[in-house]
């Protein structure tokens, strides 16, 4: 196992063991030590096996991902290689971590549904989201900050992605101002992110504390809330982080579902990849119900990232 403790905050560190098996939490220090890298190909024009080749071409090591056909896992010291080759930079490949893509792959967004992405911003997820729309449907990219979707902005154009609908609201109002309105909404929260920390980069880690999981998962919850109530009925909400704080995961989740805005489910996610865990089932004392065993941690292995997934359907 990596010994990150010289600069990971020890209280992190500390609650690792509550929340990991041993075997996790070492797979976690080495994450923190280098996370993996991935690509999607964003040219319908462009397949797997012909990136593959060009990529080795420039002496890149890249292997497939079974549940991810436009994905392909790629070496991690070949990162800054692979953001200088001419088809990432033409927008042609787009870097993403699996884990992103994964929160998309349990919408399961098909053609012609409407959907809304709450916090969207800078947009990857929306991006895929809007390639399984195939062009048809209804898109609203919302984000609260102004900054951001002005970067998101530039992704879509750079990855040549049209019929979106980018908005700037605070996601708590969408359910009041865009009630029933979608058949598939993302709500990919703010949060502590635990599951970006890299030793090497300290603004990944340098402002967590656990004040921070405590006011966010109070704004976690109100997004859950508002989104919720901009679902149809019968339509499906991924709830995803790439944080591991249960306070900020399934916590969250137990608290709106005590008393939700209108009627749902947790559905369990058909997503076969690597590092995928059940929820916890209780957390600090408490007992969570039967349902976290349907939603989804991701810890860090194979090429994954640190995710938690959960999947609700509006029943009525
Ligand atoms: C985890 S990031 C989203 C990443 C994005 N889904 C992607 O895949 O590129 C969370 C986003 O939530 C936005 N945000 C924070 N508070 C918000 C709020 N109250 N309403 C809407 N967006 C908010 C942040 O600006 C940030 O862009």
């Amino acid at each position: 196992m990596t010994d990150v403790s010289n600069d990971i905050p020890a209280a992190f560190l500390e609650r690792l063991p509550l929340i990991l098996q041993p075997d996790d939490e070492s797979r976690m220090n080495d994450f923190m030590a280098g996370r993996p890298l991935s690509i999607r190909i964003v040219d319908p024009n462009l397949g797997t096996d012909e990136v593959q080749v060009e990529l080795e071409a420039a002496g890149l090591s890249a292997s497939s991902v079974d549940w991810m056909p436009s994905a392909l896992a790629v070496r991690p010291a070949d990162r800054r290689r692979l953001q200088d080759l001419p088809l990432a930079r033409d927008g042609r490949l787009f870097i993403q971590s699996l884990s992103s893509m994964a929160a998309v792959v349990a919408l399961d967004v098909q053609p012609g549904l409407d959907v809304l992405d709450c916090c969207a911003a800078p947009g990857g997820k929306t991006a895929l989201v809007r390639m399984k729309q195939d062009g048809q449907g209804i898109l609203v990219a919302n984000d609260l900050s102004r900054n951001r979707i002005r970067k998101m902005e530039r992704v879509l154009e750079r990855l040549g992605v049209t019929g979106v609908d980018l908005h700037q609201q605070a996601a708590e109002t969408l359910g009041g101002s865009h009630e029933a309105c979608f058949d598939r909404v993302l709500l990919d929260a703010p949060c502590s992110g635990e599951g970006l920390f890299q030793v090497s980069l300290p603004s990944t880690w340098a402002d967590w504390e656990t004040g921070k999981i405590r006011r966010l998962a109070r704004l976690q919850k109100r997004l859950l809330r508002s989104a919720l109530q901009t679902l149809r009925p019968g339509g499906v909400l991924v709830y995803s982080t790439c944080t591991l704080a249960p306070e900020e995961n399934e916590l969250v989740l137990a608290d709106v579902l005590g008393r939700p805005p209108v009627p749902v489910v947790v559905e369990p996610i058909d997503l076969p990849c690597a590092g995928r865990r059940p929820g916890i089932t209780s957390w600090d004392g408490t007992m969570l119900p039967e349902w976290t065993r349907h939603v989804i941690r991701i810890v860090p292995e194979g090429d994954m990232s640190p995710f938690f997934l959960a999947r609700l359907r509006r029943t009525a």
